[in-house]
């Protein structure tokens, strides 16, 4: 098998670092993105191809999947434009991505799948262990949770070579769960009252896990993306504010009822989807915002010997900043 690795959603925030790392290591990548402009920045990452077009094309992820020696499935969504759901996006474009890889006519010796600690739904802070079952509680937790099931049902049917990343939150350069931009200017408003607690993980810890997982891990396994020390989100928050200036964001769930939060993003979302736009928040995002959750990434420390680069927050937080702002 040759060393090509195919990465969907490619331009992203952790399609690019990744692509990066593959690249320094001496794997031929070949990338998917939506537009020229997207394409443009996966090649610059160092892909020496990029597929045009979107997870609908089924002929466009055969392309991609022939001969692959790794597939990273990370394009996928908690909301598009238009009608563009969550559910299109991450349950039906990984049903597509798996008749591409029977199409392909070759099996790659992995498939990495990008999924989230959003299957869990919101825990009130209790630890998750891998082998716990998914009980999401937005669509966006639910589409995942069904593509996780679809790929593990191709490897218990057809041995297909399925791993599964359930992702905690990454933060790195350039990360738009940061706020920094709206930190600066004293203007960051979330959901919730800044007590939940999120299972982060610094963006170069998180794609040398994704690539520990996808050329070391067991096929049909799930396994937690995170560190082992989760943070209030006004800790995180606290933390950019320090390094960035500006106020820390304040939560908003103080002063208007969750009821009154879910009506206006309901409201807003339906009239957006008319538009064709993307809405910007969601009832979704709202739940996804303030669950409380933390991932044991006991399967990544124990069975593959994982070594964190920034095991705790403020580590993290220097080297995101280090260059004085958070642009990759
Ligand atoms: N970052 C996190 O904290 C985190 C946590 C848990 C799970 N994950 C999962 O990890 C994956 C990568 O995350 P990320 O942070 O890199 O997200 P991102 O920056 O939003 O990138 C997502 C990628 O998916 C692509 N995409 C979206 N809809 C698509 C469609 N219909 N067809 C083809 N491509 C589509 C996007 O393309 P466009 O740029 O054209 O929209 C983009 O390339 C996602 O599946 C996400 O759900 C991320």
């Amino acid at each position: 098998m040759g060393d090509k690795v195919f990465v969907t959603g490619a331009n992203g925030q952790l399609g690019v670092p990744l692509i990066r790392s593959l690249v320094a290591d001496g794997y031929t990548v070949v990338g998917q993105a939506r537009t020229p402009k997207r394409k443009a920045r996966v090649e610059q990452a160092g892909a020496s191809a990029c597929l045009l077009g979107d997870v609908y094309d089924i002929d466009l992820l055969t392309d991609g999947c022939r001969d692959a020696r790794f597939v990273f499935h990370l394009a996928g969504a908690i909301r598009g434009r238009g009608q563009e759901t969550a559910d299109r996006i991450n349950r039906m474009g990984t049903a597509n991505l798996l008749a591409a890889l029977e199409r392909a006519g070759s099996t790659p010796e992995a498939v990495l799948f990008a999924s989230s600690c959003a299957v869990y739904g919101d825990r009130s802070g209790l630890w998750m262990e891998e082998d716990m079952q998914p009980s999401p509680m937005t669509r966006y937790g639910l589409s995942k949770a069904e593509a996780e099931a679809m790929l593990l049902e191709a490897h218990a049917q057809r041995d297909l070579p399925v791993r599964i990343a359930r992702i905690g939150i990454v933060y790195g350069p350039g990360f738009t769960v940061l706020l920094e931009d709206a930190i600066r200017r004293g203007r960051a408003w979330l959901p919730g009252e800044g007590q939940n607690l999120m299972p982060v993980i610094h963006v170069d810890d998180a794609v040398a896990a994704l690539r520990a997982v996808a050329e070391r891990g067991e096929n049909g396994g799930v396994y937690h993306v995170s560190t082992w020390t989760p943070v209030q989100a006004n800790d995180f928050y606290r933390a950019v504010a320090q390094r960035v200036g500006g106020k820390p964001a304040r939560f908003w769930s103080t002063y208007v009822p969750t009821f009154v939060q879910q009506g206006i993003a309901d409201t807003y979302e339906r009239a957006l989807s008319r538009t064709g736009r993307r809405p910007l928040l969601t009832p979704d995002m709202l739940k996804l915002l303030t669950a409380s959750v933390r991932l044991k990434p006991e399967r990544l420390d124990k069975e593959l010997g994982f070594e964190w680069r920034y095991p705790e927050l403020d580590a993290g937080m220097d080297a995101t900043f280090a260059d004085g702002g958070s642009r990759p």
